[in-house]
């Protein structure tokens, strides 16, 4: 007897324990998954770190930031009132956000451009620096005037706005920096500098007319996705040759766009944009349309056809000719010298048309940006046959 019940006290008291021991165990086991959920695949492996970019597709709460015991050092947090979570990892020096944009800290871009010296170019919005980054990366960092009214929040807005625009003809934004008061923004770097440094630096050798329709085509194509292409659209506002950017292969890339003009309203009261580009029609209207853009576009096709910059005269020469051109003359008599006569007079003619039409006083009258793709890519096409 009593050997059966002890047996059966043993029995049931291991069994309780047991049981016990699979709940708790169970219990745990839920927590953990629950946690590890949460923290995405953000594991407490340190060789993990840095190696992708953090976005948590469900979060609950996404402007938290998530650390764990790799936390060290080497490791700061920093907390964004709008969103943006971020993670700062020593060993890139470059913080990955949630929306993909990667955020500089000042000193490391500071770093990066040898204190802010190594100056490449000076645009409407402030100074460009080349930088080359820890892991070997050459960008271009854009400095946006201190003088800047934007906020903060207007400056993340702008951003994202940015961060979202991709296209092999723009200068596509790659990170940015908003700390101690200064605004900047950091782009892909183009080896081979401005379409206007080509165009008018004689010291460079002179760009062949094929690759003047290549470059034309190019813009035009990173113009029509920032019309037809961006959600929402983009108006450039500020098409010229010194805004477009050729990479190694001489391909043409879009630069400046996307930006909103208070520093440039808040430094010249009036007029925005360039002088020589702007549409007249938004000179009385003082609205910015698709067909601005345009119309600065045609004005950069007649400086690839001619040579000359609008300061130097170009639409005044391009009427002259255009009265000749109707008379069933031809307008080879703008094209530019340094081409020493090699280029093809019936292209020279399509595109110079093209060019004509863009810069019609009246809006209405341009073609969109898919058109002049078009138009454009048809001359190229021609080409093989
Ligand atoms: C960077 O330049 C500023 C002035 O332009 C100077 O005050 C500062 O000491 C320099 N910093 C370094 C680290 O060289
Ligand atoms: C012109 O091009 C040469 C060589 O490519 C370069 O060294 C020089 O700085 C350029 N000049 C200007 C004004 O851009
Ligand atoms: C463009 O850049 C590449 C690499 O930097 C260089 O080799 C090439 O000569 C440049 N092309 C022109 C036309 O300057
Ligand atoms: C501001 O606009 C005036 C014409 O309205 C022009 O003469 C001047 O050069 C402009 N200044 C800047 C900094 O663009
Ligand atoms: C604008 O386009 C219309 C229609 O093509 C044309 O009749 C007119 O002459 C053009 N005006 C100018 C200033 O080019």
């Amino acid at each position: 007897m009593i050997g059966v019940s002890w047996g059966l006290i043993v029995g049931v008291v291991v069994g309780v324990v047991i049981g016990i021991l699979l709940a708790v165990a169970a219990f745990f086991c839920v927590r953990l998954r629950k946690k590890r959920g949460r923290i995405g695949f953000i594991g407490s492996s340190s060789s993990r770190r840095c190696s992708t970019v953090p976005i948590r597709a469900n979060g609950v709460d996404s402007s938290t930031v998530l650390s764990d015991s790799t936390t060290g050092p080497g490791f700061h947090r920093i907390n964004e009132d709008d969103g943006l979570s971020l993670w700062i990892g020593q060993n890139r020096k470059r913080v990955a956000s949630v929306t993909g944009i990667p955020k500089y800290s000042y000193k490391d871009l500071q770093e990066a451009t040898c204190n802010f010296t190594n100056l490449i170019g000076q645009g409407a919005f402030g100074p460009v620096y080349k930088a080359q980054m820890e892991s070997g990366e050459i960008v271009a960092v854009k400095v946006l005037a201190t003088d800047s009214k934007q906020g903060e929040k207007e400056f993340k807005a702008e951003v994202l706005l940015l961060g979202r625009l991709h296209h092999r003809n723009l200068v596509n934004l790659v990170g940015y920096c908003a700390e101690k008061g200064q605004h900047m923004l950091v782009y892909v770097y183009m080896p081979n500098g401005s379409l206007a440094s080509h165009l008018y630096n004689d010291s460079r050798n002179a760009l062949s007319w094929d690759l003047r329709v290549e470059i034309a085509t190019d813009v035009a194509r990173g113009l029509e996705y920032l019309h037809d292409g961006a959600i929402p659209p983009v108006i450039h506002r500020d098409v010229k040759s010194s805004n477009i950017l050729l990479d190694r292969a001489m391909r043409a890339r879009v630069a400046d766009f996307g930006l909103s003009r208070e520093e440039m309203i808040s430094r010249n009261a009036s007029v925005r944009g360039t002088y020589g580009y702007l549409d007249p029609d938004y000179v009385s209207s003082r609205s910015f349309t698709k067909k601005s853009d345009v119309y600065s576009f045609g004005v950069l096709l007649f400086e690839l056809i001619a040579g000359r910059t609008p300061q130097q005269g170009l639409l005044e020469y391009v009427e002259l000719a255009s009265i000749n051109a109707e008379e069933g003359m031809s307008w080879d008599e703008i094209v530019d010298s340094k081409l020493d006569g090699v280029y093809d007079a019936e292209e020279v003619n399509q595109v110079s048309t093209l060019a004509y039409k863009c810069i019609n006083r009246s809006s209405s009258e341009r073609p969109s940006m898919r058109d002049v793709v078009q138009a454009l890519s048809s001359v190229i096409e021609a080409r093989g046959q």
